[in-house]
């Protein structure tokens, strides 16, 4: 099985591609940084890291050069199975009124068309073969809650789950299925940019602070089992499947935290 994963240089989708890696999927990944290889050491595997692995730098906001990713990734492991679009960003946090025109561009393009685009790469490439896929997007709570200061992020999260429930319905004859997940909140740089904003911008921010306080994250090694058992294996996969549109998915508690 072949995954792409965009935005894997850090956070989530670095983890989510060394998961995938170390349950023998083959990964393909890429960020505006070119992502580096797992640590052999932390997958598990008796085959390199190069066997299964390739990393490119790639804006989500181009759609061309995104187009020539999943051509590339096609031309070096044959197919693509999953697609993940995880990247995403975070600003401009702050009220509306105060928001900078070219930063809520920026935001939109990454976190709005880079998932459009990103959907379209793949859902073209399982028209052309058989079999089907899974597009799993990365969401976020801030697509059914909202949160003052989180303006773009609340609405562009709301988008690129609408986005992936219509690719559902659009694509279910061709075998493709679309997941949206909400993963619960997690250890990355995201989150250190949300704690430096201030009280008045971002008036939720000390439930931020509070849970970095006391260390109380959702594991991203349990997001990554979640995604493969829920959305992507078909023999342990419990939601619904091809037809229904793209299911919205909450990663759960861990039943073990450890
Ligand atoms: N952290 C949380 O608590 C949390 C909670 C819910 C949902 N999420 C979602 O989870 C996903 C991953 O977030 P994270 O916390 O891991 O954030 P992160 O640590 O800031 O990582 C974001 C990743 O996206 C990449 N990226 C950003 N803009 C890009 C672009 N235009 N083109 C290509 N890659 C781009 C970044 O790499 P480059 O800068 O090198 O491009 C990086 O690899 C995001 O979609 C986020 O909204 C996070």
């Amino acid at each position: 099985m072949v995954a792409v994963v965009t935005g894997a240089s850090r956070g989530l989708g670095a983890v989510l591609a060394a998961s995938f890696l170390a349950r023998g999927m083959s990964v393909a990944t890429c960020a505006r940084t070119r992502p580096d290889a797992p640590d052999a050491a932390s997958v598990h595997s008796t085959m390199t890291d190069d066997d299964r692995w390739m990393a490119s730098s790639v804006d989500v906001t181009d759609a061309v050069g995104l187009d020539q990713f999943a051509a590339s990734v096609v031309e070096r492991f044959g197919r693509i199975d999953v697609w993940v679009s995880n990247a995403g960003v975070i600003a401009p946090i702050g009220p509306l009124v105060a928001a900078d025109p070219e930063a809520l561009r920026a935001h939109v393009a990454t976190n709005v068309l880079g998932v459009m685009h990103g959907a379209a790469a793949f859902a073209r490439h399982v028209r052309r073969r058989p079999g089907g896929g899974v597009l799993v997007t990365v969401s976020s709570g801030a697509a059914t809650s909202a949160y003052e200061g989180w303006g773009p992020y609340c609405a562009s999260k709301a988008a690129a789950e609408m986005l992936t429930e219509v690719v559902g319905l659009e694509e279910a004859e061709h075998g493709l299925i679309a997941y949206s997940v909400s993963p619960g909140v997690l250890d990355t740089e995201m989150q250190a940019e949300i704690r430096s904003a201030s009280i008045k911008a971002f008036p939720a921010v000390d439930r931020f602070h509070r849970i970095h306080a006391e260390g109380n994250w959702t594991d991203m090694e349990w997001v990554a089992e979640c995604i493969v058992t829920q959305c992507i294996d078909p023999a342990t996969r419990d939601l619904p499947v091809a037809g229904s549109g793209s299911v919205r998915f909450r990663v759960p508690d861990r039943p073990d935290p450890r």
